[in-house]
């Protein structure tokens, strides 16, 4: 890990005000979550996960506004368990299915993915994750390509509450929603990495395909996020604002 991140750990565990003046949070309620800035510093420690700070705010806080509905939880795109980890520290008792080929991204035209390639993010395995997540509870995890590898598995007759997406590429994506979105109970989450980012084109191309014709709209966040309720109808909110 770079020295500079060590600086920034020791800030945050320490000195938190200076903290949050650094990042420009003084003046925000996230200034205040030691719950969450004490999830977040353990995530700099442990440094799986790829997300920002405000990414892993908005999981962390639609984690929290799903928790009330019935159903599991699920997250397409694992690699090294880092988002994975911060799903289970906030899933209660419920079930959580973790499905990546831990083998990288799967196999696609070059060129039609942004910057990615097929094979990126293979330094991992399912038996890292397993034994990085073996202390918390009925966590599901299936090495294979999405969906196939939920074919055949208790999460395949599952209600979801809260599905988190990480996977990059266009098909993927494509085949999370086709998969997920049926499943979802009402005003249950669809939230996913890479909707904004020139980076990886094929996860916003997916969304805006898949929800083209159906009433509900894909919000954009901060960072590179995007979210989707299940049934909640927002006209207000445009793609892309
Ligand atoms: C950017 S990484 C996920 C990062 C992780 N969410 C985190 O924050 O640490 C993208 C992952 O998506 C996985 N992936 C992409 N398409 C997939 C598919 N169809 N089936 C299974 N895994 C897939 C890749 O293997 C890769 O590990």
């Amino acid at each position: 890990m770079k020295i500079k991140n060590h600086i920034l750990i020791w800030i945050l565990k320490s000195r938190r005000a200076l903290f949050n003046r650094l990042k420009g949070i003084s003046h925000l309620d996230i200034g205040t979550d030691n719950e969450f800035l004490d999830i977040h510093a353990e995530m700099l420690s442990e440094d799986r996960a790829i997300q920002t700070l405000r990414e892993r705010y908005n999981i962390y806080h639609f984690m929290k506004v799903a928790s009330g509905l019935e159903g599991a939880v699920a997250e397409v795109g694992v690699y090294r368990g880092g988002s994975a980890k911060l799903l289970c520290k906030l899933k209660g008792n419920s079930p959580i299915y973790l499905f990546d080929t831990f083998e990288g991204l799967p196999s696609f035209v070059t060129g039609a993915e942004g910057v990615l390639s097929s094979g990126n993010f293979n330094d991992t395995s399912m038996e890292d994750v397993s034994a990085y997540l073996s202390s918390f509870e009925n966590v599901y995890i299936y090495k294979g390509y999405f969906p196939d590898s939920a074919i055949g598995t208790p999460a395949e007759h599952m209600r979801f509450r809260f599905v988190h997406l990480d996977v990059d590429i266009y098909e993927s994506t494509l085949k999370a929603l086709d998969f997920f979105y049926p499943r979802m109970v009402d005003s249950g989450i669809i939230i996913s990495h890479d909707y904004r980012t020139f980076f990886a084109p094929g996860v916003r191309k997916a969304f805006d395909h898949f929800f083209a014709h159906k009433k509900e709209t894909v919000i954009p966040l901060w960072d590179t996020q995007c979210v989707v309720i299940k049934n909640i109808v927002n006209q207000g909110a445009a793609a892309g604002s």
